[in-house]
């Protein structure tokens, strides 16, 4: 169903206009986001759409097709409201705490950005209601100030303590593009990638094995990675001062630090080679990056090895998992004429995986 007609039938009013956000997909930039690294991440085009109308109290009304959840300006903070209406209701947190005194609002959605496959789901929801008060408030706010509060409010409200990427991406990246971000100083380029110009493809490889953010795992290799990145701060460091690392750190914090330190040098090698035109070059990084995501980090899992391995086999010039591991989706770049071989090598080797062509998509928008 159409968030406006969902609106309708939910709230008995017309909205005041629709927005829309979507999922995302990291080509590589894995594990960086949160000690200043770089990441490169491209919109998909599945989509969270939500119809809004301002209200003039501290009400807030959301519905989904399955539920609807009402709930007061004055309830919101850490861990509230618990489950999906954080996602929502946290952008109204956010922007108040930021000093933007927004009133409560009424709010239908719909979502075709799959739950739970590692694509960013919930940062499209948040993404889309920042947008949207924004707009019906005339705050100014530009979007890469959007994307700081939807990360605020989802460390904070949500209780997940990701990075600097999924936000951004949802409103930063642009059709035909990924984005480049440093998310030391917040700085972003658009990179042009479009696979099927050098006849190959980017196959999304969803494990259909959902990861969850909550269960504790993120949070305990984020926290071996801020230690390192606390001591020496990781962005500044290159491959060449990894065999200097300190002696004294364990085992855990060695190898996170030389995950990330790595990752940040492929996401770097990567924007050189698409700014050669070398998409295909890039193969063996992802490659890199799933190998060091797996036996350095350890986030990835028995269905994410599988489906890469089954993908190389099969032809793929360089798969990786991407998103937080543990579960969900992977990607692999693919000629065009290998893309039937492979697909299939990934359906046999996880079953029940979705596999399907993805490319660089638009970010958040105002629809009507
Ligand atoms: C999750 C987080 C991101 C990022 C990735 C790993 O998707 O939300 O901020 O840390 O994991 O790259």
């Amino acid at each position: 169903m159409m968030a406006r007609r969902l609106f309708a039938d939910a709230w008995g009013y017309a909205p005041a206009g629709t927005w829309s956000a979507p999922g995302r997909v990291n080509l590589i930039g894995e594990h960086t986001d949160y000690s200043g690294g770089l990441v490169l991440p491209f919109a998909l085009a599945d989509r969270a759409h939500i119809a809004v109308a301002p209200r003039d109290d501290q009400r807030i009304r959301l519905a989904t097709p399955d539920d609807t959840v009402d709930l007061d300006l004055a309830a919101l903070g850490p861990g509230s409201p618990p489950g999906w209406a954080a996602y929502l209701a946290g952008a109204a947190w956010a922007l108040r705490e930021a000093g933007h005194d927004v009133p409560g609002f009424d709010l239908a959605l719909t979502s075709d950005v799959p739950v739970g496959a590692g694509l960013s789901s919930s940062a499209a929801l948040m993404s889309a209601t920042l947008l949207a008060l924004d707009d019906l408030h005339a705050l100014g706010l530009d979007r890469a100030a959007l994307a700081a509060l939807g990360r605020r409010a989802e460390n904070v409200v949500a209780g997940v303590p990701c990075g600097a990427m999924d936000h951004s991406a949802s409103l930063l990246c642009t059709r035909g593009h990924a984005l480049l971000l440093d998310t030391d100083t917040g700085a972003s380029r658009q990179v042009p990638l479009d696979p099927a110009n050098d006849d190959l493809a980017l196959l999304l490889l969803d494990t259909g094995h959902p990861h969850a953010l909550q269960d504790g795992r993120y949070a305990e290799r984020r926290a071996a990675i801020d230690a390192a990145d606390a001591a020496l701060t990781l962005a500044t460091l290159t491959p060449g001062d990894i065999g200097s690392l300190p002696d004294a750190w364990t085992h855990d914090v060695r190898s996170a630090a030389a995950h990330v330190i790595t990752e940040n040098a492929r996401v770097r090698a990567s924007v050189d080679m698409l700014d050669r035109g070398d998409l295909a070059g890039i193969g063996m990084l992802l490659d890199d990056s799933h190998a060091s995501l797996r036996d350095g980090l350890r986030v990835s899992s028995p269905e994410l090895d599988a489906i890469t391995d089954a993908a190389r086999r099969a032809g793929a010039l360089g798969a990786r998992m991407t998103g937080a591991g543990f579960g969900g989706s992977a990607i692999a770049l693919v000629a065009l004429d290998r893309v039937t071989e492979v697909s299939a090598a990934a359906r046999r080797a996880v079953p029940g995986a979705r596999v399907r062509a993805v490319s660089p998509s638009a970010g958040a928008s105002r629809d009507d």
